[in-house]
């Protein structure tokens, strides 16, 4: 059973497949093994991941390994509906298409549970919250999950706070072969990507405001930086406001910021960052673009009641709200993560190490068994990912001597 939108798009993801799947070594490497060992044999796999192209690898490799997989995607507007057909067609349940209602979309990730799934992976966490809510029933079969992302370990170590939290979850975002890369120079490209593809403006003078100075904001603001952009940071936190400043970087508060940004990226992980008083001040042209996980760092709805008229923009994906102040103020993708609502994801060299450590860390719940709560990756996997990568790069390390071993161990 299956719900893509049209089964006939098929052919064009699989070019898509094709293209990333020669692109992720890692999870090549993980391929052949899994094909003779089938690590997950037996096992099903409940995914609620951003259903593109590399999702559909990591699916792949699941099923390769021996496991029954159900995948919807963590985000009503990430959906690729060529990329779900040709998921559906390689034998994998699809529940999910482009601009699901919320109805539809809570409805696919039921179906994905239907699956009564005995491993869980999330980005955002939303299998884990239904199977925590009204999916109760199927907690006694679930082993243990895997999470992607900073919002849903948010989500649910506030589970486990509670003693809620029903079974293991590794924190695959915590992995330093994870965030240092996918957070970091994967949001950095793919947001810049997503934003010029669709605006076709250009970054070079312009005064960037990139909302959080985590390891996301970073990366968005490096990337603007090289792009010639003249880089404004705003941040809660004192220590990574220092941060942004010695990376050169000015930091100043929203308010002052808004009059300023031409291109405003928010990537805080929270609610209300850009709100109505700085609509107020911003100037006519302003592109507003969200890279977070959730559509509530911009205030879409205060946006859409305050505005006196809409305006459609170069694409769908860009829609003008004419402000009272005569502004006009263009927000992308509806306020929703632009990277993936109206992009193509983190490019896929950076998904092979994040991929490869999820289902590493989906082997690790099985080999050794944790006890209910939030575990990181097992720091061998995190390195084997690390030195795999560097063994594609054909570049090689240096070794400690046994004189620099005893050194460190302080003898
Ligand atoms: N592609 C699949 N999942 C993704 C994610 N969490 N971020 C960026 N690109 C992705």
């Amino acid at each position: 059973m299956t719900t893509v939108r049209n089964p006939a798009l098929a052919e064009a993801g699989h070019r898509k497949l094709a293209w990333v799947r020669a692109r992720m070594p890692v999870v090549a490497a993980l391929r052949r093994r899994y094909a003779q060992e089938r690590p997950l044999a037996g096992q099903r796999v409940a995914m609620s991941l951003h259903l593109e192209a590399k999702t559909a690898i990591l699916a792949e490799l699941l099923r390769e390994g021996g496991a029954e997989v159900a995948v919807t995607s963590s985000n009503p507007l990430s959906t690729q509906d060529d990329v779900a057909a040709a998921l559906a067609e390689l034998g994998v349940a699809v529940y999910a298409w482009r601009g699901a209602t919320a109805d539809e979309y809570d409805a696919f990730h039921h179906q994905v549970l239907d699956l009564e799934p005995t491993l869980v992976v999330d980005d955002g966490g939303e299998l884990t919250a239904r199977l925590h809510g009204p999916r109760q029933s199927l907690l006694p079969t679930v082993r243990g999950g895997a999470e992607e992302t900073t919002t849903g370990l948010h989500r649910i170590r506030a589970l486990a706070r509670a003693g809620r939290l029903a079974y293991p979850v590794v924190a695959v975002n915590d992995a330093r072969m994870k965030h240092l890369f996918d957070n970091r120079y994967g949001t950095g490209q793919s947001t810049w990507e997503a934003i010029m593809r669709h605006t076709n403006l250009v970054l070079a003078g312009a005064v960037v405001v990139v909302a959080g100075y985590g390891w996301c904001g970073r990366g968005v603001a490096q990337r603007a930086r090289g792009l010639g952009a003249r880089v404004v940071v705003t941040e809660v936190d004192p220590v990574r406001a220092n941060e942004a400043v010695m990376d050169g970087f000015e930091v100043l508060p929203m308010l002052e910021a808004a009059v300023r940004g031409d291109f405003f990226v928010t990537a805080t992980g929270n609610r209300d960052v850009i709100t109505r008083q700085h609509f107020d001040r911003m100037h006519d042209g302003a592109i507003l673009a969200n890279a977070g996980h959730f559509d509530v760092e911009v205030d879409v709805r205060a946006l859409k009641a305050g505005a006196v008229a809409t305006v459609p923009g170069r694409t769908e994906a860009v829609v003008g709200y004419r402000w009272p102040t005569g502004a006009t103020l263009w927000l992308l993708a509806e306020g929703r993560l632009v990277n993936l609502a109206a992009g193509d994801g983190h490019p896929a060299e950076i998904m092979d190490l994040s991929f490869a450590l999820q289902a590493r860390s989906l082997e690790s719940l099985l080999q050794h068994p944790l006890p209910p709560g939030v575990h990181p990756v097992d720091p061998a996997v995190d390195r084997w990912v690390a030195e795999t990568r560097l063994e594609v790069l054909g570049i090689r390390l240096d070794q400690l001597s046994p004189d620099q071993e005893r050194y460190l161990a302080g003898n």
